[in-house]
């Protein structure tokens, strides 16, 4: 029986935010399967891209869909919402002013989308700088998609020395492709995570469930409880303590 508090950190939910959820029903019906889950909370997400969108015309975006939502929520167990964003990577991301609203709500907690590009110093560099000038408590979310590059292998193991915490895909694990190198990745971040990055009911569905029964297979209990922690610390008033 689950008793620690389940939280999928990923989701593209809001309706007619971003590629995810089209319309307020697709995103009923996902949050119903999150629910059957037993997921409690739900940081949604966004996509964030600054070529695109000011932070300020985002935040009110989001506020409006997730407004839209909300009216729409039956009464009953359905998981709580917290507003977030997945933070495209760009240049001079690590000077620009206002980052912390695109934050897991009231935290330094910023979920980075890095390129899919090699990457080079300067970018390493732009992002050691969130964590060590601004004091951000980076993510970076699906580390597995970088990895087509020895190069970027290579970063992402001097990312985490920062320390930089490493969002896994629960289909990442799912898949048998690259279920090892989603747990190897699990395995060398201090703060390992993990999340469903769900868009929609049928291609990329909530699946976080099935995610965390690889890792209580493959790692174990405690691996597991260890990312619960860390998944609770970095949404919660206590991510100061979680992440140096
Ligand atoms: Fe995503």
């Amino acid at each position: 029986m689950q008793t620690r508090p389940m939280i999928d950190l990923h989701c593209h939910i809001l309706p007619g935010m971003d590629d995810g959820s089209p319309d307020v029903e697709t995103s009923l019906a996902m949050l119903r399967r999150q629910a059957e889950q037993g997921i409690g909370a739900v940081c949604v997400t966004p996509h964030y891209y600054a070529d695109q969108n000011s932070i300020s015309t985002f935040c009110e975006r989001r506020a409006t869909a997730l407004e839209k939502l909300r009216a729409a929520l039956p009464d009953g167990n359905l998981p709580e919402m917290i507003p977030a964003a997945e933070v495209a990577f760009f240049s001079g991301i690590s000077e620009r002013g206002g980052l912390e609203r695109l934050c897991i709500r009231d935290t330094k907690t910023l979920m980075l989308e890095m390129p899919f590009t090699e990457w080079n110093d300067f970018q390493i560099e732009e992002v050691s700088a969130l964590v060590l000038d601004r004091g951000l408590h980076v993510v970076l979310v699906h580390p597995e998609r970088f990895c087509g590059s020895k190069n970027n292998v290579w970063r992402l193991k001097e990312l985490a020395e920062l320390p930089v915490a490493f969002q896994v895909n629960a289909g990442t694990l799912i898949r048998w492709r690259t279920r090892k190198l989603g747990l190897k990745l699990l395995q060398e971040t201090q703060y390992p995570l993990l999340g469903s990055d769900c868009h929609n009911l049928t291609t990329r569905p909530p699946n976080l469930a099935e995610g965390r029964g690889v890792v209580a297979r493959k790692l174990g209990e405690a691996f597991l409880m260890k990312m619960d922690q860390s998944a609770a610390g970095l949404i919660g008033p206590a991510a100061e303590k979680v992440v140096p």
